[in-house]
């Protein structure tokens, strides 16, 4: 799998360096109160996991999963719930959990559909932010790296469902998409 991957971008040393970082600027900023981290699966799953280990509150975990894109690099554009939350959030500090904001379309598209229940709040926090690629009028709250218009995977991020088990996030060799061994 490592022989597949041209470039690593973040290192798990960095990595865990900035997750450390933001999970101690999120206990800080919801001291007092006990916040819902709500995971974006799949590509969530592995930053959402590290960060509410550095999260010293007590905070409830939850997850939905959206579709927006097929198997490929280029977003489709359309956004669908899969998988719902199974707690009502009215009320709660919503801490929305991204691995990579790109487009932007999802989170944009999650935000207004949470906001509608009427949380008490909604915090934005994405690992990787790739401003370059910006349609929708979204920021992060807390992010982790911006990262350069480049397709990246690994440390929880795919590419056609594979390399989310990569400790670092890297990008792939050209002729991992065009199909070449
Ligand atoms: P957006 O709606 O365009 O912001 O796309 C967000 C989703 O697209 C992310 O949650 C990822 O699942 C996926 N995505 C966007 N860029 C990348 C990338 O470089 N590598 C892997 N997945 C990506
Ligand atoms: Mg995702």
């Amino acid at each position: 799998m490592n022989n597949d991957i041209l470039k690593v971008l973040l290192t798990e040393e960095q990595l865990d360096k900035r997750v450390t970082e933001i999970g101690q600027q999120l206990t800080e900023k919801f001291k007092g109160s006990e916040p819902l981290f709500v995971g974006v699966l799949k590509g969530s799953f592995v930053f959402m996991s590290d960060l509410v280990r550095k999260v010293d509150l007590k905070c409830s975990v939850d997850f939905m999963a959206v579709s927006s894109y097929g198997n490929g690099t280029t977003s489709t554009g359309a956004v669908k719930i899969m998988k719902d939350l199974s707690e009502d959030i009215a009320g709660r500090h919503v801490v929305i959990v991204e691995d990579i904001l790109d487009s932007g379309i999802t989170l944009n598209y999650l935000r207004g559909y949470l906001q509608n229940r009427k949380p008490a709040s909604i915090t934005l926090v994405t690992l990787l932010d790739k401003p370059a690629r910006r349609k929708a009028d979204i920021h992060a709250d807390f992010s982790g790296f911006e990262v350069p218009d480049e397709f990246v995977v690994g440390y929880g991020l795919d590419y056609a469902e594979k390399y989310r088990n990569l400790p670092f996030v890297g990008v792939l060799k050209p002729e991992v998409y065009t199909g070449g061994e």
